[in-house]
């Protein structure tokens, strides 16, 4: 089975990629919504979280674990890699194509307080910013929104406006959602930074490192679809959103 976590429900924005690639397989979601959010918890929290959350899944037959949290790879992909003996994918803020594709030369990010403090977020920026100018702010609230199920309407886009609009204003053209989360507010998102402003969701990127990766020990199995949603609370955001992606 191909496991999945995160802090809630966001991780379904890669589940949403990995199921066009992988469409016949068996798969458990778990989002961690009792211990949300990560982003504001401590490095140690957030591993010890994603090592029992690993065990867990591990003891439900995953033979793969995707990590479909930003806070928790930058925190913890290292130490998992280390203690399980099974291959793991992460989630990489897009920095990479964002400074390929920029014109302005500045390329926005948004993402946890969690991430953007870590140093395994500070060593892909550094390595691919070159010349661009990379700006940073925290989604502040989008985490919130998201796993109350609001995605649209007045206080959410007023929500998403105020992180967005400094990386607007300093003259981002390409914003890299360095959330699993973001992406569920990218229709607001769009709506707010016009047509000009490109959005980079680094979950496509993900599940072809997860094909990749089956492919490379053997793990497809090509034995009928299906879906596990797990949840350390409650659950009622995660069923509908799920509904959301599986529809579309
Ligand atoms: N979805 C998560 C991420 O990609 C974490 C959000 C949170 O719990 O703060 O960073």
């Amino acid at each position: 089975m191909i496991g999945f976590f995160d802090s809630g429900a966001g991780g379904l924005s890669v589940v949403r990629e990995a199921i066009r690639l992988l469409p016949d397989e068996r798969y458990i979601y778990y989002s961690d919504n009792a211990h949300c959010p990560y982003g504001e918890k401590s490095r140690e929290y957030v591993t010890e979280r994603a090592r029992a959350i690993t065990r867990h899944l591990r003891e439900r037959g995953c033979g793969i674990v995707t990590v479909a949290c930003n806070t928790a790879t930058a925190a913890a992909i290292s130490s998992l890699r280390a203690e399980f003996d099974m291959p793991f994918v992460g989630m990489e803020p897009a920095v990479k194509p964002a400074a390929a594709l920029t014109r302005s030369g500045v390329v926005g990010v948004l993402a946890t307080a969690g991430t953007l403090r870590a140093e395994k977020y500070h060593d892909t920026r550094d390595r691919w910013s070159g010349d661009i100018k990379i700006v940073e702010h925290v989604g502040e609230g989008f985490v919130r929104l998201v796993e109350s199920g609001t995605t649209e309407g007045p206080e959410a886009e007023e929500t998403v406006r105020l992180s967005l609009q400094p990386l607007l204003d300093a003259g981002a053209d390409t914003i890299v959602l360095g959330c699993t989360h973001y992406p569920f507010l990218l229709p607001l998102m769009k709506k707010i930074a016009g047509e000009d402003v490109r959005f980079i969701d680094p979950a496509p990127a993900a599940a072809k490192q997860l094909l990749k990766l089956m492919e490379e020990k053997g793990l497809i199995r090509h034995d009928g679809f299906s879906m596990e949603l797990e949840a350390s609370g409650d659950d009622t955001t995660l069923r509908r959103l799920y509904e959301t992606i599986a529809n579309n």
